[in-house]
This record gives structure tokens, C-alpha cells and sequence, in this order.
């Protein structure tokens, strides 16, 4: 079922807050996750949904967001593409960093709001895609953005080939990951780390350690 009015929703269950290891951005974030997924079924009438990945900021995801606050010149100018954006946070620094155009893919219809929210929030443009780009060709992408997306494997199945493509073509492909079960074992290379502040509703620990990994060679089919 759609959603009647996915902002709406978004605004009414979520809190303006800013991820610890990004204090410069503001999002709609949810302050507890069993709640918020619990609306979301209620919501859409469904039952045995996803969690609301949107409404948290993910520490791949926040890793990814940081680096690029910390060195514009990765993105200044560039078109780039921020995959599985979930609440937009990387697309989001990557156009305050300076990007010419940032789009950000999303399945999830709530995903799609808060992205256009988020972007406002914080006084930047972001074209939100609800499409499911994997395996799509390169328009002209000279940045990919992935945060976060190695945590179940039929996914991090299906995007090794595309990122290992773009990343041979003319795109620079960045993932951000806190040693997420189905990150690839071999074609990445370390660009820098960091310390994520977490809570226990969502990580099985207080603090993780999210690597930003560039794409530099084939990526292993994770298993
Ligand atoms: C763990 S969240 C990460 C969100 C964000 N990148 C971050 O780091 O905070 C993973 C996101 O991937 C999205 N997703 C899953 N499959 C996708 C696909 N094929 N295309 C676009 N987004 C997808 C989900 O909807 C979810 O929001």
C-alpha cells in the first residue's frame, strides 16, 4: 500500500537532530526505532517490513558524510550520486562540500520524503530517485556514494558488479562501512576511518569503527 502522505508521516514520527559525527547537518531522525516501526506497518497497513532505515543515520553512512565535509575537494564540482541514501546524509554533504548536482536513489517511499526534507533542512538541493538503479548505466556520475548497504547479503550480491563497473569506468565509488557482515573481502582500498557513536536499539555496541573504502579493483561476491 502507498503511503497517503509520506512527509506528513515523516514529520509527525521523527525529531530534527544531528548525527554525532556530522553536527553540521540536521535530519529527521527517528529517537527510537520499535515505535517508529511500528507506525510505518501501521501506516501502510503491512506487516513484516524492513526497519525504517531512513530515519537513522548509519554509521557507513555518517563516515561517508564526514570525510566529505572534512575534504570538500572530493566532491566540489562533481555530479555525484548518493546510493541507498536512506536519510540523504551523504548526498546532503557531498552538495555542502560543493557538488555541481547530487542525486539520491531510494526504493523506500518514506525514504523519498525525508530525503526532500532533509535536503531542505539543511538549505541544499538533492534530487531524490525512486528507482532501483543497480546495474543501471552511468549518466555521467563522477562520484558514487554507497553508506552502509553491506548488511544483508542478497543486496551487497547485487551491488558488487555495478559498483566494480562504475568505479572501472569514470566514476570514483566510496563506500562507508562499520564492518558490516557482506562487505567484499578484496577490490577495496582504505581511504580513512572513524569512531561512530551508535545506541544499542540498533548496533551491538556504543561505538563503531566505519571505514570509508574506495572502489580500486573488482569487488569479491560477498558471502
Ligand atoms: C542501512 S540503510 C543506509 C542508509 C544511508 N546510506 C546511511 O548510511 O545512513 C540502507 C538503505 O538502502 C536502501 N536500499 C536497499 N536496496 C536499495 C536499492 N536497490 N536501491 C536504492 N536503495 C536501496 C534501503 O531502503 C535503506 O534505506
Amino acid at each position: 500500500m502507498q503511503p497517503d502522505d509520506p512527509a506528513a508521516f515523516v514529520r509527525a514520527n521523527t525529531l530534527v537532530s544531528a548525527p554525532p559525527l556530522v553536527p553540521e547537518i540536521r535530519l529527521h531522525l527517528a529517537s527510537e526505532v520499535v515505535p517508529l516501526w511500528q507506525a510505518t506497518e501501521q501506516e501502510l497497513a503491512e506487516s513484516g517490513l524492513p526497519p525504517p532505515f531512513w530515519a537513522f543515520a548509519w554509521a557507513g553512512g555518517q563516515a561517508l558524510a564526514r570525510y566529505l565535509l572534512d575534504n570538500p575537494e572530493v566532491a566540489r564540482g562533481k555530479r555525484v550520486l548518493d546510493f541507498a541514501a536512506g536519510s540523504g546524509l551523504q548526498g546532503i554533504a557531498a552538495a555542502k562540500a560543493g557538488a555541481a548536482r547530487v542525486e539520491a536513489a531510494e526504493i523506500d517511499d518514506f525514504a523519498i520524503a525525508a530525503i526532500g526534507l532533509n535536503a531542505a533542512l539543511n538549505g541544499v538541493a538533492v534530487a531524490a530517485v525512486q528507482r532501483d538503479l543497480i546495474g543501471a548505466a552511468n549518466p555521467g556520475w563522477d562520484l558514487v556514494l554507497a553508506g552502509d548497504v553491506c548488511y544483508e547479503r542478497p543486496l551487497a550480491a547485487r551491488i558488487a558488479a555495478w559498483l566494480t563497473d562504475l568505479a572501472a569506468g569514470s566514476s570514483e565509488v566510496l563506500l562507508g562501512d562499520p564492518g558490516r557482515s557482506y562487505l567484499p573481502k578484496t577490490g577495496l582500498e582504505r581511504v580513512t576511518a572513524y569512531s561512530v557513536k551508535t545506541t544499542r536499539e540498533l548496533e551491538d555496541t556504543d561505538v563503531r569503527h566505519a571505514v570509508v573504502w574506495r572502489v580500486a579493483g573488482p569487488l569479491s561476491d560477498p558471502r
